[in-house]
């Protein structure tokens, strides 16, 4: 089966309003070409209606980077599913691991937030990974294992159809160093089979999972050619239009 490849930028804590439009408005002739991808960035809040505004008939889909579970209340600083979808936004990254290591994100808030979107209609990136410490003691598939176990608890295959999954070994993130294509292509498929042990066999071909982690331009190709690498989740190199429609454009045409 094939699947449609998914690439998203993840602009993190950069660009103001103003500058995601401008980013937006260089980028919208470049992503006319892109066929046979989806392309997306996630803005910080503040940048949110903006940005739907500014992509607006385009192909570029805008989503944010992180949503609470409830529908209101006292909690303070925090933003709802239902104010994201009011904004226009399409999906959510949920459990990136910059979230779980500074904002106490766990596998349990992933599913809460992840349900609460999924209820909004919202699609959801779900982010898993593991630390340098854990790879080196040889501890990555468990980790993994209860990362999806826990994050994707309870969730339908119905619901798996909005889902996407993105590896981010927390080790390749920002520090220029990439997973080989062969070593996330092989972590990848070990994450296809916990998604098969969960939802069936069908799900686990269908779902996407992206890598995410110093994904660039003169990477994409190699990344995206393996098997169980259906896109990527990209920081640093989705800063600059100019720099991710090198990376989309590689990642799609080899
Ligand atoms: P990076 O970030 O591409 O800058 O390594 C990826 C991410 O954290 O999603």
């Amino acid at each position: 089966m094939s699947r449609k490849v998914i690439i998203v930028g993840n602009w993190k804590m950069n660009k103001t309003a103003a500058e995601a439009k401008a980013f937006i408005a260089e980028f919208k002739p470049m992503a006319e070409s892109m066929n046979n991808v989806q392309v997306g960035i996630a803005p910080t809040f503040t940048s949110l209606a903006a940005a739907v505004e500014a992509a607006k008939g385009t192909n570029i889909m805008v989503g944010a980077q992180n949503v609470h579970w409830a529908e209101s209340g006292a909690f303070t600083g925090e933003i709802s599913a239902a104010m994201l979808k009011e904004v226009g936004v399409q999906f959510v990254i949920v459990g990136h691991s910059e979230r779980r290591q500074y904002f106490g994100e766990t596998d349990e808030t992933v599913n809460k937030r992840t349900k609460a979107a999924l209820a909004a209609g919202l699609d959801v990136i779900v982010c898993i990974g593991e630390s340098l410490e854990e790879r080196e003691g040889n501890k990555t598939e468990c980790v993994l294992k209860t990362q999806l176990n826990g994050g994707l608890a309870g969730l339908s295959a119905v619901d798996m159809d909005k889902i996407v999954i993105a590896y981010e070994p927390v080790w390749a993130i920002g520090t220029g160093k990439t997973a080989t294509p062969e070593m996330a292509d092989d972590t990848q498929a070990f994450c296809r089979k916990v998604v098969a042990e969960m939802f069936g066999g069908e799900v686990a071909e269908k779902v996407r999972i992206q890598y995410g982690g110093s994904m660039k331009g003169d990477n994409a190709a190699e990344l995206v050619a393996k098997p169980n690498i259906d896109g990527g989740l990209i920081g640093g190199a989705s800063l600059k239009a100019a720099s991710f429609a090198e990376l989309v454009n590689n990642a799609i045409n080899g």
